[in-house]
């Protein structure tokens, strides 16, 4: 039988409040895909809750180091560096261990934007970054119905398994 494993990823970042010292995204990026006229959030990368808990999820399935462990947020060279980056390099140290992606789904919990509008696109980009099957890349959207800070639309937060294969 074939050697897999399973893994979970998990993120959040608040929405940008435009304070003087904050640092972050003006634009709101999701699994690479720009959210047209949405407030950008908090963050030392680009703040792509969706590539960072895939990026999370497929390091943990082969208990490699976490996200933050290989992009500390306080180093000036990776300042402002694209997810989509971040994901490459963490599924190239998965790819060295001889394993490949079976499927990952996502969950994006946001009082805003509407995740089905950007589904489509945003499954695509993602199939796109590792060079998979589209089919295999899963994305839904859920409020929290009003209820604690990402109801109250202060952040926004994404889970995701995947199952990967050697
Ligand atoms: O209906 P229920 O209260 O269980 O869930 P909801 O949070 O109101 O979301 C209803 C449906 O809207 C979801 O199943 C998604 O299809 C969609 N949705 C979305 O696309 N993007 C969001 N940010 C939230 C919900
Ligand atoms: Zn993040």
């Amino acid at each position: 039988m074939d050697n897999i494993r399973i893994g979970i990823g998990y993120d959040i970042h608040r929405f940008m409040e435009f304070t003087l010292f904050e640092k972050g995204s003006k634009s709101l990026y999701l699994g690479g895909v720009l959210i047209e006229d949405h407030v950008g959030v908090s963050a030392h990368s680009d703040g792509d809750v969706v590539l960072h808990s895939l990026t999370d999820a497929i390091l943990g399935a082969l208990a490699l180091p976490d996200i933050g462990a290989l992009y500390p947020d306080n180093l000036k060279t990776t300042e402002g560096i694209k997810s989509a980056d971040i994901l490459k390099h963490a599924y190239g140290l998965v790819k060295a261990e001889g394993f490949r992606l079976i499927n990952a789904d996502i969950v994006v919990i946001t009082q805003t934007p509407k995740i089905s509008a950007y589904k489509d696109r945003m499954r695509e980009s993602i199939a796109g970054i590792l060079r998979v099957d589209k089919s295999h890349i899963n994305i839904k959207g859920k409020t929290k119905e009003g209820l604690d800070a990402v109801g109250k639309q202060k952040g926004i937060e994404c889970h995701c398994v995947c199952l990967l294969s050697s």
